[in-house]
């Protein structure tokens, strides 16, 4: 095995970098690999001219790589192995393309569905390996991935900027947070940056409970912080949300509207902090809307450079996966179990991994459902 070639797929996030980094000093000093990058990750792998998509790495791009932000490979969210796109020739084109340019193996960070992808590279017959991440923090088998710690840290210290901010004008803070599925980055950005209530998808919230919580927080203290995971789920029959729709047509208009989905089938998600932020006005009978604010992080904790831990972790996965790959081994995930860099089956990655506090420790940190 001589050519391997990097794809950085999905959301880009923290310390995708330094997975390279470490792949490529490795890969060169230990075993004299040769090092390529497909731009746009399976976008770029299924083009007509793959060629167009290919950037050459070696050793000297190494250096300094491992703390720059977001990926230097671009990413896509292009997934070949759709129906849509099975019945197009795309997986076969995919493997055709990969001999073509001479690619022996794949190096892939992804999330959930780039993982997916990866493994279906494998049963494709090219060998490939997987490291894991998501400022979701939301692919199981390993305890944490690529992003999600830098992520929490930057989020911690906007989210407590908001905080003073609602305290010093007494108002009500929404800050909205990415996590589709799961709500570990609320979570923790909620608990590490001072929320009175924190908000996740796996708590599906009862409308007149959280504003009841809002009104007599506001009542005690005169301001209150909410953190809210993208994904919180409301039911749409929830009287309290019915009486807002019916009172002001803006949410009515925004419930109504449809974002679509993504290459995978996925949500497209955003604005939950706005429709609640007229809940609660609505409910509260507050005068103005400009009592209760709404804040999107949104993005901004995507194109992050790493805190030390994702640096670490991004040269660990990195290093473990080219010495698997060198010694015959492929068709896995690496993860951090523990101390220790492990294989994880793809099924296994795959099981969507969900927020697992007791529900105790929930309450402590003040999530509402
Ligand atoms: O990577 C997952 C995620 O962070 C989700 O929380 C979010 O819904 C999604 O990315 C949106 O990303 P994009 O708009 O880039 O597809």
């Amino acid at each position: 095995m001589k050519r391997i070639g990097f794809m950085t797929g999905g959301g880009d996030c923290a310390g995708i970098n330094a997975f390279l980094a470490a792949c490529l000093k490795r890969g060169s000093e230990g075993y004299g690999a040769e090092f390529v990058g497909i731009r746009r990750a399976f976008e770029g792998a299924c083009a007509d001219r793959i060629e167009d998509f290919l950037v050459p790495l070696g050793p000297a791009d190494a250096v300094g790589l491992e703390n720059k932000p977001s990926t230097i490979l671009e990413s896509s969210r292009f997934n070949p192995f759709s129906e849509a796109n099975r019945a197009k020739g795309y997986p076969e084109k995919l493997v055709a393309n990969l001999k073509k340019v001479g690619i022996d193996a794949v190096l892939a960070t992804g999330g959930n569905d780039t993982i997916k992808s990866t493994k279906g590279l494998t049963e494709l017959g090219i060998p490939a390996i997987a490291a894991p991440k998501s400022i979701d923090n939301d692919v199981s088998g390993t305890d944490t991935m690529l992003g999600f710690k830098t992520a929490v840290t930057f989020g911690a210290s906007a989210f407590r900027s908001t905080v003073e901010s609602a305290r010093t004008h007494r108002r009500i803070s929404l800050v909205e947070i990415m996590g589709r599925e799961a709500g570990w980055l609320s979570l923790e950005i909620g608990l590490a940056g001072g929320a009175d209530i924190i908000l996740i998808p796996e708590k599906p919230v009862d409308l007149a409970r959280l504003c009841g919580r809002v009104a007599a927080l506001n009542e005690r203290q005169g301001y209150v912080n909410i953190a809210v995971a993208e994904g919180t789920r409301i039911r749409l029959d929830d009287p309290v949300l019915v009486a807002a729709a019916e009172a002001t047509p803006v949410v009515a208009a925004m419930l109504k509207e449809d974002l679509g989905k993504d290459e995978h089938g996925n949500p497209k998600l955003g604005g939950i902090a706005q429709i609640l932020r007229r809940i609660i006005r609505h409910r509260l009978g507050l005068k103005k809307l400009e009592d209760v604010r709404a804040t999107d992080l949104g993005f901004t904790l995507r194109g992050l450079p790493p805190v030390a831990d994702d640096i670490i972790l991004g040269l660990r996965f990195g290093f473990a996966a080219v010495d698997l790959l060198f010694a015959g081994e492929a068709g896995f995930m690496v993860g951090l179990q523990g101390t220790r860099i492990v294989k994880v089956p793809f099924a296994e990655a795959l099981v969507q991994k969900k927020v697992d506090w007791s529900e105790t420790d929930l309450k402590n940190a003040g999530v509402v459902w």
